[in-house]
């Protein structure tokens, strides 16, 4: 099945006002003539409202990374589905591996996250990985599957099929050590199988898989190539015009 590329830039904790502005200005520039893909960036919070009012004549999506369960209501710190959406996002990452290892969220937190998120309609992208000291002791895909199956825990088919999954083995998040292509193909085909268990062939066909971890203007190109991997979920590479253009230009 042919699903449509995304390329996503999560800029985690970067940028003032000024630099995002200039920062989605450029990339709106370099993104304007693609319309075989989807762009998706993920700015932090206090600049959501502005990057998407620099954006609003482009097709770029805009996703916040994180989002709460609830609408409002006293949860310091924590940002809902109903402003991401007024602050013009469509998405949110949910689940991110900084979030779990430095926040402690857990999968069933992950789960209400995700739950939430459907819930005001905005598209969660779940991000899964495991960590180097599991994949070096052969736990690689229980650990996937552990967050692929608590994480969609009560998801339904059809939200399912609304949804992103990003895999991001850990030990590639910015360390230039990036999964190989085999590597990062066989984790995504294990996770379309386990969709498609959990699921239905159909919609596992559909969903489309983003690789995450040290992804950049050498190494897009090939691991695009791979038949499970729809997209990327790009960080520090994404934070400079100059390299999320040739990234999101990936041929
Ligand atoms: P890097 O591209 O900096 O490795 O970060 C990946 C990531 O965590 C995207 O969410």
């Amino acid at each position: 099945m042919k699903r449509r590329p995304l390329l996503a830039g999560n800029w985690k904790m970067h940028t003032t006002v000024i630099e995002a502005c200039h920062l989605a200005a450029e990339i709106g520039a370099c993104s304007a003539h693609l319309d075989d893909r989807d762009i998706l960036l993920a700015p932090p919070y206090t600049v959501l409202s502005e990057v998407a009012h620099v954006l609003k004549d482009s097709n770029i999506l805009i996703a916040s990374q994180n989002v709460c369960w609830e609408q409002e209501g006293a949860f310091t710190g924590e940002i809902s589905p109903t402003m991401v959406k007024s602050a013009g996002g469509v998405a949110a990452i949910i689940g991110h591996s900084e979030r779990r290892r430095i926040f402690h969220e857990d999968n069933e937190m992950v789960n209400k996250r995700v739950h939430g998120a459907l819930r005001f309609g905005l598209i969660p992208i779940l991000c899964i990985g495991e960590t180097l000291e599991e994949r070096e002791g052969g736990q690689a895909f229980t650990v996937l599957e552990g967050q692929v199956r608590e994480g969609l825990a009560g998801v339904s088919p059809d939200a399912m099929g609304k949804m992103v999954v990003a895999y991001e083995p850990v030990w590639a998040i910015g360390t230039g050590k990036t999964a190989s292509k085999e590597q990062a193909q066989e984790a995504h085909a294990f996770v379309r199988k386990l969709l498609a268990e959990m699921y239905e062939k159909d919609i596992a066909d559909s969903v489309r898989i983003l690789y995450g971890g040290s992804v950049n203007v050498d190494n897009v190109n090939e691991l695009m190539a791979q038949a499970d991997i729809d997209g990327a979920l790009v960080g520090g590479a994404a934070l400079k015009a100059e390299s999320f253009c040739r990234i999101i230009n990936f041929t």
